[in-house]
């Protein structure tokens, strides 16, 4: 048998795209909830006020401008206000997902139900019941929860008093709310992770920055980047950097025994020929994302980091004590998010985004309505490349196909597509474990009910085994019906991955 015995198979969510209720239980507001929603061709926007009364709107991945502060404004849809109403549907949805057989669910804790301002002294009781009565629905069904403290989440407090991560005093307002979900779930959580693809945040949805910079243009996460922002958004990461390590103090210190896990999005890159340019070229590529996972396992900036940081003329601000503790309290395992493969071509231009780094389109590889490449084999390259520089346990906790999914007139749903889709990755891995001898601890596919697409803001690009009923504009009944797939799933699953 090719999956380890415990082999953790299951699904995963985020708080901001699954949970809704975003003003219920003295919640706080989070940018993600003035994200407007959007199209592949029409980009979420978020709209700010200057302190002259003025309006604008930034795309998701750009910094606000200095003195901003972001809105909600009438006659807009903001897709994570109900989502797909988690918050509600908690108990029927966790007994769905125990009917599939899962063995853990990957969910996120808003931080602004816990800490509504985020720098507020005290938790909000109403928001840790909640997560308590989740947990504890969780573990009646025999659900190991794998909880994400920071997934594309910032309380809009935090960004506007203190312009985000790139102040220091995050790290102190971090911590101080992962102690207290460390401490309260201490004992009904064992595996955690402590910031979600961390290779792919910037500007003011997920870090909470600001910037004036409107010159030269670096391509990243969801649009353009003038390079200073890079910069910006280059110290901003050092310092959450820090809060992870820290996070991982914190949490040993608390429960010997809790597993945590640094989170990248790791989708893998192909050269587009055997051209030297294009070799390297995608080698250093790579690099940008594996920067981070260096930092967080091997405890300190790699050689390299120099010549990425030198590309955007920045200048890393560190403090006594930081190199100390990023070496004394690195993660235990290695979870990451691959999606698609991408190619590296020295004439056109990349960017990362959700699911990962973007490139040149590869002539071999089908893709998904969205335009994401299918490449199972890839997955089983990306867990040996990843193994071989980190001998880490890994996790995959997320993967899948957005896909339009056809309602039949008798309710079924035949998403024959992603059986497919899945089939191909499960296939892949149990070759690595098999062949390669790497060592996989989970497998948790993406929005395993449909959820909201965090780049697009889209419902119908859907990701589940379960079907929600709710349209792009949240018109529907949230409804939730078993997929096709939900009943393949659930047969790999029983026959821990013999039966694919
Ligand atoms: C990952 C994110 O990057 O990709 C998820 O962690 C996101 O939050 C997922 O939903 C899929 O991307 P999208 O844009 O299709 O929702």
């Amino acid at each position: 048998m090719a999956f380890p015995k415990d082999f953790l198979w299951g699904g995963a969510t985020a708080a901001n795209q699954y949970e809704g209720g975003y003003a219920e239980g003295g919640k706080g507001l989070a940018v993600a909830d003035l994200i407007t929603d959007g199209t592949k061709d029409q980009p979420r926007r978020i709209f700010y006020r200057m302190p002259d009364g003025t309006e604008g709107t930034i795309g998701q991945g750009e910094c606000i401008p200095v003195g901003a502060v972001g809105i909600l404004k009438e006659g807009y849809y903001y897709p994570s206000h109900v989502a797909t109403d988690f918050y509600h549907h908690y108990k029927e949805d966790i007994a769905l997902f125990a009917e599939i057989g899962f063995k853990v669910l990957r969910l996120s804790i808003s931080w602004t139900r816990i800490f509504p301002n985020g720098d507020d002294e005290e938790p909000n009781e109403a928001g840790l019941q909640f997560y308590d009565d989740v947990i504890d629905e969780l573990r009646k069904h025999n659900i190991e929860p794998l909880v994400t403290i920071l997934h594309f989440d910032m309380p809009v407090n935090l960004a506007t008093k203190y312009g985000g991560w790139i102040n220091r005093k995050l790290i102190d307002f971090y911590l101080r709310y992962a102690k207290t979900v460390f401490t309260r779930y201490k004992d009904k959580v064992k595996y955690w992770v402590t910031v979600n693809e961390i290779n792919v945040l910037g500007g003011y949805w997920t870090l909470g920055l600001s910037s004036n910079n409107r010159k030269e243009k670096e391509s990243s996460n969801q649009g353009e980047t003038p390079m200073a922002d890079a910069g910006i958004k280059l110290q901003a990461l050092h310092h959450l950097m820090v809060a992870s390590s820290l996070a991982n103090k914190a949490a040993r210190e608390i429960n010997p025994n809790f597993q945590m896990g640094a989170m990248l999005a790791l989708s893998g890159i192909y050269p587009a020929t055997c051209h030297p340019d294009d070799v390297f070229g995608a080698y250093e590529f790579r690099r940008k994302a594996l920067m981070f996972s260096d930092v967080l396992f091997r405890g300190s900036y790699p050689n390299y980091a120099q010549s990425i940081f030198d590309e955007y003329g920045f200048t890393l601000k560190t403090e006594r004590g930081d190199e100390e503790i990023l070496r004394q309290y690195p993660s235990d395992f290695l979870a990451f998010s691959y999606y698609r493969t991408t190619v590296y071509d020295r004439f056109s231009p990349h960017t990362t985004t959700t699911g990962g780094q973007q490139g040149a389109p590869n002539p071999y590889l089908k893709t998904t309505p969205w335009g994401w490449p299918i490449d199972p084999d890839g997955l089983r390259f990306v867990l040996n490349e990843l193994y071989d520089r980190y001998q880490k346990p890994l996790f995959i906790v997320e993967n899948g196909m957005g896909n339009q999914d056809v309602v039949n007139p008798d309710g079924t749903i035949d998403d024959d597509y992603r059986i497919d889709y899945l089939r191909g990755h499960v296939l892949a891995i149990k070759k690595a474990i098999e062949i390669d001898h790497v060592p996989v601890m989970g497998y948790t596919p993406w929005g395993c009910i449909d959820i909201v697409s965090a780049g697009t803001g889209e419902m119908s690009k859907r990701y589940g085994m379960i079907y929600v009923d709710m349209d792009d504009k949240g018109h529907g009944t949230l409804k939730r019906s078993r997929k096709k797939s939900f009943y393949w799933y659930q047969k790999v699953i029983s026959s821990n991955g013999e039966e694919v």
